[in-house]
């Protein structure tokens, strides 16, 4: 297994399913030594569970998300059983200790995640970048025509999650991953200045958060979250994240008026940040 990513709330391990021809990625979620161990062990196992659910009921809908190939809840179980000596006594063992954490096994997206796409655009457009502030160069017509195309895709994504009746919760370009497009970064896969491919399908990631609505205001957020996120991470891009809400607009029916109380959103953000 090799890890991918720690962050604080999960670790990520590339791994394989059946046969090592089959890539899985594994995603752990430790108990948190500082909760209480009960309450940890239903926060952990309610937040994985909502996790597979929403995943399986997405891969039904034909939303491009991973497979999901299995899932634990309650290692807790097996540690306390292993540390009671071994089935005497389990069942009591298991209410009591505390959990080791839980996991789910999914399907690997070969690809690269949106932030390390879009970054590496910056970086190939900055090089480049007279050419590109010269909107009279078709050259860099060329190359915004392509970014505006993944960002369409990426709208478009996110309105096939929510016309599926599922909202993110986390949406960032780290949770969105390119799929096909090389994996490493550096030397081994793009070399930096060199112009990066914008190819593939949108794939979302991370249901860590997600949970299941179809009002107005929960889509509306799940779009203001990553409209913050965006501006924060790829503000040389941030001009364009119209493109990502022309995509939504035109994935499905609903889209219109989610769109509009994005506005009364954006609004509440403004003044909530005027109070500090
Ligand atoms: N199915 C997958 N295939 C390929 N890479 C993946 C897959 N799932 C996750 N990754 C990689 O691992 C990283 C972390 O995964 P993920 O976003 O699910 O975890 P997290 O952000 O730590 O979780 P959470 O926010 O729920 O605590 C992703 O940004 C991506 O690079
Ligand atoms: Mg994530």
């Amino acid at each position: 297994m090799t890890l991918i990513t720690q962050g604080a709330e999960a670790h990520l391990y590339k791994t394989t399913f059946l046969s090592p021809a089959h890539p899985a990625a594994l995603k752990i979620r430790p108990s948190k030594p500082y909760r209480h161990p009960i309450l940890d062990r239903r926060l952990t196992r309610q937040r994985v569970l909502q996790e597979a659910r929403c995943m399986a009921r997405l891969v039904r809908e034909g939303v491009n998300v991973p497979g999901v190939l299995g899932v634990d809840w309650d290692l807790g179980s097996i540690e306390s059983w292993k540390k009671e000596g071994g089935g005497e006594g389990g069942e009591a063992g298991a209410g009591a200790g505390a959990g080791a954490g839980a996991w789910i096994l999914m399907e690997w997206i070969p690809g690269c995640v949106v932030r390390v796409v879009i970054s590496r655009w910056e970086k190939f457009v900055a090089r480049g970048g007279a050419q590109l502030e010269t909107s009279a160069e078709a050259e860099g017509e060329r190359e915004k025509e392509k970014i505006r195309g993944l960002l369409r895709r990426v709208g478009a994504a996110v309105g096939a999650l929510h016309k599926a009746g599922v909202v993110h919760g986390d949406l960032t370009t780290s949770n969105l991953i390119l799929r096909g497009v090389d994996e490493e970064e550096g030397e081994e896969g793009w070399k930096d200045g060199e112009e990066p491919n914008l190819e593939g399908e949108v794939v979302l990631i991370d249901f860590g958060l997600a949970s299941q609505s179809i009002q107005d205001e929960d889509r509306a957020v799940d779009l203001y979250v990553l409209e913050r996120a965006f501006g924060s991470t790829h503000p040389r891009t941030e001009p364009l994240f119209g493109e990502v809400l022309e995509g939504y607009r035109a994935s499905y029916r609903g889209a219109g008026s989610v769109l509009k109380r994005l506005e009364d959103v954006r609004m509440r953000g403004r003044k909530k940040s005027m109070l500090g």
